[in-house]
């Protein structure tokens, strides 16, 4: 086979992977996923190999490099859904706890660093694979780093059961999801308080994520278009929790 035919054929074996928002060029192939690597890499590898010891399944295996650069992950059979919607309460709570295993692998090891525990800091509903309704494991380790727990709670919470958005679930419903989150997530009713802050602190840095990403749009994979909208609505989000912070408050008070 001439060298263009065998890259044809390796290419034919390539199958593009939508639904991600940041990273450009993400491909199948075979039980693998080929991702051009980001800025994070070295910490996100070396998540990903103490993950596959500490809490098998939870993410994909880090398979090493291909030939052109690319991080090889193990391909996670399952369903990723692109766009945010509500969740039933077994979604939410399976969430919760997934982001709890993460956390709890990760406590006390040279991958917290100083901090906590290692964060995910991007567990939304469109970095999880869901099989048969609910999420099962972690995907895009992209923004993982040492940090607070609470704080990838908080970004959990807002993700998965608070929206401003008109078409999505009532305030009280919303409440008492965020309040579920945290009672399966298992967080300190000491701790409880600071959720609130925490997720619109987590709703500030969403604001000035795309706010550098519309200075410098390489950094995403979207469209100039799409990064204003996602920041349109990154600041009705915040208006929303500020609305109705002592609703969320109150909620998660009485677990
Ligand atoms: N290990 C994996 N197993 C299965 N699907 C994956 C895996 N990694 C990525 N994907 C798919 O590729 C898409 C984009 O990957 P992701 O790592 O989330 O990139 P982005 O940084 O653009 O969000 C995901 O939405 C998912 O559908
Ligand atoms: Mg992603």
């Amino acid at each position: 086979m001439t060298g263009a035919g065998r890259a044809e054929a390796e290419g034919a074996a390539e199958q593009p992977l939508a639904g991600g928002r940041a990273t450009r060029g993400v491909v199948r192939v075979g039980d693998t996923v080929r991702r051009p690597p980001r800025d994070n890499a070295a910490f996100a590898r070396a998540l990903l190999r103490h993950l596959e010891r500490a809490a098998p399944g939870l993410a994909p295996a880090f398979l090493g490099q291909d030939a052109q650069g690319r991080d090889m992950l193990g391909w996670i059979a399952g369903d990723v859904e692109p766009s945010l919607r509500d969740y039933g309460d077994a979604a939410v709570i399976a969430a919760a706890r997934l982001l709890r295993r993460l956390h709890d692998a990760t406590r006390g090891t040279a991958l917290a660093g100083e901090s906590e525990v290692a964060c995910h800091f991007d567990c939304g509903p469109y970095n999880a694979i869901f099989r048969d309704g609910l999420p099962v494991a972690w995907i895009d380790f992209d923004m993982a780093a040492p940090g607070r727990a609470i704080d990838d709670l908080a970004y959990l919470v807002w993700m998965w059961s608070i929206s401003s958005q008109a078409n999505r679930a009532p305030l009280a419903a919303q409440c008492r999801q965020a309040a579920l989150a945290a009672r399966h997530y298992g967080v300190a009713p000491a701790e409880r308080a600071g959720l609130v802050a925490a997720i619109i602190g987590r709703i500030d840095g969403n604001i000035r994520y795309w706010e550098a990403a519309l200075r410098d749009l390489r950094r995403v994979a979207v469209s100039e278009e799409k990064a204003r909208a996602m920041l349109r609505w990154s600041h009705e989000e915040r208006a929303h929790m500020l609305r109705h912070k002592a609703a969320f408050a109150a909620a998660l008070d009485a677990g």
